[in-house]
């Protein structure tokens, strides 16, 4: 597969994304419980922007497989692989809350090679392919060079599921005594590329499903930043929910998963 045609197609594709959702933001829609969970949330916009991506991925590469986060994929082969998210942070959007995107990725033999996050609200568009680097409309992106906790701004959201809610407390408390400030913005896409772009230093998640957002990690990776899983363990690639820690460096990256990680329990 040639890079740089994938690369240009997923700008394409992802900006046309974009101004759909943009067209379909000003009709009324409607907003659904999804699998039966008051608390999970999607809309008619996630649906038809699902359908668009699919079919133009179907178009451009007949071939290939597609996971949505949104269903209606191909799952053959495994590789290459299509991952679509057509709104990262639908809680925000179904509220106007402009902080949402729409994230496609690639992953040839399990590893992300080019990928976009697009807020069609504020027009940014982060991008990355393997190697040749991560980008902010067209302008290279690099992490932040803090190296101390304490200076760090950091991103947190423990997750709503029962079995992290006493680690996510006790985190939420360590993390208040020891880093600069903490928040959360609600799209676990664009937040990682907000470490990658240098404007925050980590971003943690209790409870994430990493393939959905596949291109984001390829990003904060392309743009200097590491990531690692539960107990400084490492990150796959999967549809099952999976502690995160994404961090500008090994300094910062060390540093949160020891105060998060020690004597906890789960
Ligand atoms: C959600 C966002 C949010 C994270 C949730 C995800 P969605 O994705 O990424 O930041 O906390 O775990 O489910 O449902 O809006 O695509
Ligand atoms: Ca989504
Ligand atoms: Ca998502």
């Amino acid at each position: 597969m040639k890079t740089m045609e994938v690369y240009d197609f997923i700008i394409q594709t992802i900006r046309e994304a974009g101004d759909l959702l943009m067209r379909e933001r000003k009709q009324r829609f409607g907003v659904m419980a999804k699998d039966g969970d008051p608390r999970n949330l999607v809309t008619s916009v996630d649906k038809k922007v699902n359908e668009f991506l699919i079919s133009a991925i179907k178009d451009a590469y007949p071939s290939h497989d597609i996971y949505s986060e949104e269903g209606g994929g191909v799952e053959n082969t495994g590789s290459p692989l299509w991952t679509i998210d057509p709104i990262d942070g639908t809680a925000n959007f179904s509220r106007a809350i402009p902080h949402f995107a729409v994230c496609i990725g690639v992953l040839e033999n399990g590893i992300p090679t080019a990928g976009g996050v697009y807020n069609p609200v504020t027009r940014e568009l982060f991008s990355f392919q393997k190697g040749i680097g991560a980008f902010l409309n067209d302008e290279p992106v690099h992490v932040s060079e803090v190296m101390e906790l304490s200076k760090a701004h950091v991103f947190f959201h423990a997750g709503r599921k029962k079995e992290v809610r006493d680690w996510g407390g006790e985190s939420y408390r360590r993390l208040l005594g020891n880093v600069r400030k903490t928040s959360n913005f609600a799209s676990s896409s664009l937040d990682a590329c907000f470490v990658a772009s240098g404007r925050i230093e980590a971003n943690i998640y209790g409870t994430l499903s990493t393939l959905d957002i596949a291109p984001t990690l390829g990003i904060l990776i392309e743009a200097g930043g590491v990531v690692a899983g539960a107990n400084g363990g490492p990150v796959t690639f999967s549809k099952d929910p999976q502690r995160v820690y994404m961090a500008n460096n090994r300094a910062i990256l060390d540093a949160v998963t020891s105060l998060l990680e020690t004597d906890q329990n789960n």
